[in-house]
């Protein structure tokens, strides 16, 4: 009987390999889908076939990462807990998509991924492995066995399983949206992590450029069309937006700009320390937003970020195939008409912010906006609009009698205060 793996070469899913081969008695045939996480993955193919896979497929899934995973986060402004750009979880339903592909073409309906029971992904895996194959049994070995980083360390010694030295201090996950670092030292949340924890951003003071570096990013409905020269849509390959944010996780990193370190709330119920390497994610969703506030209305823009926590929450908790998300989705694309312009980032030592907007949709007008001369704002409309604005709380303060009390206290406060002093 043949299982089909999810299989991305680090320890969890190695020891699954060896697990279900040994205990389950399973014939393992290993997926690995790469989603620009720039592993070698010609290595990984041997590694699988070493560790004992009867067969292995490589699924190059990048440019469908990019374009119906990582832009649909963009134009989301996808941060959940506003923080992490999820990385992790959006690529979670795609590997799990493309391991369903390969148990049909294999024959099989017997799934299996290398999750513990602890975290995210197992959720996001078992619940759209199921939503596209209903009949699908899952197997998770570590889970399952309830086996910690330690005992799979030991079980890989004792089975001749190499595990790389880093796999030992951090379990990382990574694609072209962003880079997690867990485990080890870093579940201590009250200490600074340490700067090896680091590959994508430059962490080293005296690395950082001197000088201040820009990124010049074009918005066309949304998505992001060209950074500094780098077109989404250059040499017709299909990989130009794979390139682009590539070329955007390379610059901001080196300009020190791109890492996340908080407090996490994971979907069961365990809060934990995260921290994470997300340049091109946190310099394009910030220039995103800011576009957004020059082409959307104030009501448009409050709305939508009530629809932005939830999408952001519903992709982190592995409901990517759920149907609110295709509400959701229409929304937030109906938002994106009009965000197309240009936006600059400026990057310096680690911080970075956006200093200049543009769009042939922009609601700014300067005539309106201005304090010099030239203003096309008439002042006297604003003293009856101020009026009827504060109409309610000012009643509501006089019924209930609270802004008197307030005043009189203060009064009296004033009155001690002036025969104490005088
Ligand atoms: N906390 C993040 C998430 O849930 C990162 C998970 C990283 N996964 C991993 N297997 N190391 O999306």
């Amino acid at each position: 009987m043949r299982v089909a793996l999810a299989y991305s070469g680090g320890l969890d899913t190695s020891v699954a390999i060896r697990w279900l081969q040994v205990k389950y008695g399973y014939d393992v045939v290993t997926v690995t889908v790469d989603v620009g996480q720039g592993d070698d993955l010609k290595a990984i193919e041997e590694r699988a076939k070493a560790i004992g896979a009867v067969k292995h497929y490589t699924i190059d899934a990048r440019e469908e990462f990019a374009r119906d995973y990582v832009m649909p986060c963009i134009k989301a402004n996808g941060l959940y807990e506003g923080k992490y750009p999820l990385a992790t979880a959006l690529a979670r339903p795609l590997i799990a998509s493309k391991v369903v592909d390969v148990a049909r073409k294999e024959g099989t309906d017997v799934l299996a991924h290398g999750c513990t029971g602890k975290g995210n992904d197992q959720v996001r895996f078992d619940i759209t492995m199921r939503a596209l194959m209903p009949s699908c049994t899952i197997i998770a070995p570590i889970r399952d066995m309830n086996m910690t980083r330690d005992v799979e360390i030991e079980f890989a010694r004792r089975e001749g399983i190499e595990v790389a030295s880093e796999a030992k201090r951090y379990s990382i996950d990574q694609n072209l949206w962003g880079r997690a670092i867990e485990g080890g030292s870093l579940e201590s949340a009250d200490k600074e992590p340490d700067a090896d924890a680091f590959r994508w951003v430059n962490v080293d003071p005296k690395l950082l450029p001197d000088d201040s570096g820009y990124m010049h990013i074009e918005f066309d409905h949304g998505i992001p069309v060209a950074i500094d020269g780098v077109r989404a849509d250059d040499d017709g390959d299909g990989r130009g937006m794979v390139e682009m944010i590539e070329y955007a996780n390379e610059k901001a990193g080196r300009y020190g700009v791109g890492i996340i370190d908080h407090i996490e709330d994971r979907v069961v119920g365990i809060k934990s320390r995260e921290v994470y390497e997300a340049p091109a994610a946190l310099t394009i969703i910030e220039a995103h937003r800011e576009l957004e506030k020059l082409v959307l209305t104030s009501h448009q823009l409050r709305f939508k970020q009530l629809v932005e926590q939830q999408w952001s929450m519903l992709v982190y908790s592995g409901l990517w195939l759920e149907p609110l998300m295709a509400d959701l989705n229409r929304f937030i694309d109906s938002t994106q008409e009009y965000v197309s312009g240009k936006v600059t980032v400026k990057m310096y030592k680690g911080a970075f912010r956006v200093v200049a907007r543009s769009s042939p949709y922009s609601l700014y007008d300067e005539g309106l906006a201005t304090y010099g001369k030239g203003s096309t704002f008439d002042q006297s409309l604003a003293r009856g609009f101020v009026e009827l604005w504060g109409l309610q709380s000012i009643v509501a303060n006089r019924v209930r009698g609270i802004q008197t009390h307030h005043h009189e206290d203060r009064v009296m406060q004033g009155v001690d205060e002036v025969s104490m002093h005088g």
